[in-house]
């Protein structure tokens, strides 16, 4: 049986065989045999964008594997800084590696201080902070001109290192500034996440501290959240990338695309939903209402798992560390009933929808002190390293631009009417 697919145009009567490669087949021969014919497929979902070695998911088992390391290793053994390292270079570091890795990153947290005091001032008194942490990445591109030179290597990795470094101190300015509390610098001898949480929340103490199992939990989000294929963000940051934009042009977009409630503005979606539940009782009405398609079950679904998404499973665990030191969330027991309930039932189950990473990680971020507006910022700063790992790879492949074709449904030509004759 060979691996390939035979296409028969019927006007014609000519067959054609396309080979199957690595799961896809390409469209080059269509295009030769079959000019001016295209394929539709607006929201991509069954089409191949690009090949790519970074990430690979498979949906029906619930698979999930960064460069071929299973997740669940990864946010067992492993550290965001060296999962970066791992989507960015796609191989482990050595100690040696590491340690000059974790310099740099180290090395490059501060931002400029017109940033701050300039730009970031110049906010609303409300904006929401992934508005201003969209706003900043894009910001950041002045800082850095040279960052237009996205065929040079050496300039890539240079940029990837600062923005991986920055994007926390970012997030935690717009924090600050949402508060109205002065900003806190970067500090050199706290490990990414302490440094973070240093930032976010230090108020008058000469150090901040936090808790070690709180610090870990935030540690394994941000692996479980550090990069998804060709989700819609990391997408739009290759599409946007494929233009040579600069790095940080490209992150703003991708971080746009994240904002949306059916992307990354889900975790914090789920908060707000499990809060206009309410209580316990309320659960099996708010059920029958999604079914009637009043609302959506927010944290739920997912266009690749079909079954379960192996990252929810691990974050339910890492919740349990979390609230032992926190308390458990008031909400927990909601959102369990909500997931109980949908999961034994056939509207849910028919449709495939079952939990995926947003529906419990706005429960451990809520329990570890941040808002609710937060929770996509916290989503972005990890996947800053899953967007630049397709935005370098996409380079390196020579990439041509983004650009589709369109099937016209519109008017078929017509003569302009003068308004008086309209
Ligand atoms: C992320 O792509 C990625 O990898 C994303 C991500 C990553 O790491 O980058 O994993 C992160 O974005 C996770 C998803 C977070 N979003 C939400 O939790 C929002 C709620 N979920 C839905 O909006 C939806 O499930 C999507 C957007 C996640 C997936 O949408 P699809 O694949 O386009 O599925 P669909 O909208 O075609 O739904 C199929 C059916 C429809 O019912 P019918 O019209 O066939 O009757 O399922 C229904 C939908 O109405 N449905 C839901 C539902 N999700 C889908 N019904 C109720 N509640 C839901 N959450």
């Amino acid at each position: 049986m060979a691996e390939s697919i035979t296409i028969t145009d019927n006007r014609t009567g000519e067959s054609f065989e396309v080979p199957i490669v690595h799961g896809g087949v390409d469209s080059s021969a269509w295009k030769k045999n079959l000019p001016g014919v295209w394929f539709t497929d607006p929201a991509f979902t069954t089409t191949a964008s690009c090949e790519s070695s970074i990430t690979d998911i498979k949906g029906d088992e619930g698979i999930l594997r960064y460069r071929g390391y299973p997740i669940e290793q990864l946010a067992k053994d492993s550290n965001y800084l060296e999962v970066a390292y791992l989507l960015v270079n796609g191989e482990l570091p050595t100690t040696e590696q590491y340690d000059q890795w974790a310099h740099d990153v180290t090395h490059h947290t501060y931002t400029h201080e017109n940033f701050r005091r300039r730009f970031m001032d110049g906010f609303h008194f409300n904006a929401h902070p992934m508005g201003m942490f969209v706003s900043s990445l894009a910001a950041m591109s002045t800082f850095y001109p040279e960052a237009k030179d996205v065929e040079d290597p050496e300039n890539r990795k240079l940029q990837i290192t600062r923005l991986i470094a920055k994007v926390p101190t970012l997030a935690a300015a717009g924090y600050r500034f949402s508060i109205g509390m002065p900003y806190v610098y970067p500090e050199n001898d706290l490990d990414f996440a302490t440094n973070f949480m240093s930032m976010m929340f230090k108020v008058a103490e000469d150090k901040y501290e936090c808790d070690p199992a709180i610090t870990k939990a935030l540690d394994i989000l941000f692996i479980l959240h550090a990069d998804h294929e060709q989700n819609c963000s990391t997408t739009t940051a290759r599409t946007v990338g494929s233009a040579h934009a600069d790095p940080y042009s490209s992150v703003a977009a991708a971080a746009a695309a994240l904002y949306g409630p059916r992307h990354g503005g889900a975790n914090e979606a789920v908060l707000r939903m499990l809060d206009d539940i309410g209580s316990y009782d309320r659960v099996d009405e708010f059920i029958e209402g999604v079914k009637r398609g009043d609302h959506k079950l927010m944290g739920f679904g997912h266009r690749v798992y079909k079954n379960f998404d192996p990252r929810a499973t691990i974050i339910k665990e890492a919740a349990d560390n979390v609230f032992k030191v926190t308390g458990t969330n008031p909400r927990l027991d909601i959102a369990l009933k909500l997931e109980e309930a949908a999961l034994n039932d056939d509207y849910f189950k028919s449709r495939k929808l079952y939990p995926n990473v947003d529906f419990y990680s706005g429960l451990i971020y809520q329990s570890l002190g941040f808002p609710p507006e937060m929770f996509t910022v916290l989503f972005a700063i990890p996947r800053v390293a899953g967007w630049l790992s397709h935005w370098s790879e996409m380079l390196e492949q020579d990439s041509r631009i983004a650009r589709p074709r369109q099937l016209y449904v519109g008017a078929d030509v017509r003569d302009y009417v003068p308004i008086a004759n309209r």
